[in-house]
């Protein structure tokens, strides 16, 4: 598969100049690797982390400024108890092997999502490794945990309410600003690995222009030929944004 893979790999078409700035990822399908394997489901999100590092690299080598990560959503919340907790432990562990990496190769981090329903200790660190990369002026990488794109929005309007001055109305310019997204640039490419083909609730806002790429590669498998391949699909892609000029 791997093989086939870098056959058809679209690495070699790519050019230096329009790739994109900003690359948000639904990872996937691991549940679904592990079934395969007759391995337990968590199986699979450790091969994820790996593969986060992994895409971490890819998004550096290629000058990509800003990666977004889709790893836990709102409604992950609901899956069996076990899965959640080793997902959980999952995230804590990650920043603990991870966090003096990140510093050193001046990645700049942030979490998004309702972290208030982490539990206190993942909370606290978020806040460190986000304030310990804080001088970091080096490729962005948010992770958007306990995320959902309606939720973001509506805390978004709640935060504006409680800021607003009397008879203030909200705007485009205004939501944004209170969105957890505030001061990232736009989302130019989605991928969304698994196979199957819908936003699940992530960036909502954010997406209204962006290019979208679906891969049936199990987020697990995800490589380098595929990350490319994406790459590439965008470079095809004419955006007019809703006029009639290419951009
Ligand atoms: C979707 O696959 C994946 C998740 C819910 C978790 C993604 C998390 C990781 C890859 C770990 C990320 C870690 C860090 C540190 C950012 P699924 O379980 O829905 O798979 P399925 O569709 O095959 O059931």
């Amino acid at each position: 598969m791997k093989f086939f893979n870098f056959l058809f790999s679209r690495k070699f078409f790519l050019k230096s100049k329009g790739l994109p700035k900003h690359i948000a990822i639904i990872m996937d399908g691991n549940g679904r690797w592990a079934k395969k394997r007759l391995l337990p489901r968590e199986a699979g999100h450790v091969r994820g982390v790996h593969v986060v590092k992994n895409v971490i690299g890819l998004a550096k080598k290629y000058n990509i400024n800003s990666l977004t990560l889709f790893a836990f959503s709102t409604e992950n919340w609901t899956r069996p108890k076990n899965e959640v907790l080793s997902l959980l432990n999952l995230f804590d562990k990650s920043i603990d092997n991870e966090k003096d990496k990140i510093k050193s190769n001046n990645i700049k981090i942030k979490f998004i999502g309702d972290l208030s329903s982490l539990p206190s200790d993942l909370q606290k660190k978020i806040t460190s490794v986000e304030r310990k990369c804080k001088k970091n002026n080096g490729m962005q990488l948010n992770i958007a945990i306990s995320y959902g794109g309606r939720s973001e929005i509506v805390r978004a309007a709640n935060k504006f309410i409680n800021n607003a001055k009397a008879k203030q109305t909200i705007s485009e310019k205004l939501l944004s600003k209170n969105l957890d997204t505030y001061g990232l640039p736009e989302i130019d490419l989605l991928i969304r690995t698994g196979g199957e083909k819908r936003l699940s609730n992530f960036m909502l806002w954010q997406l209204a222009y962006s290019e979208l790429f679906f891969t049936d590669a199990l987020w697990p498998d995800f490589d380098e030929s595929i990350f490319t391949n994406a790459l590439y699909f965008f470079q095809t892609r004419k955006r007019r944004f809703g006029s009639l000029m290419d951009i």
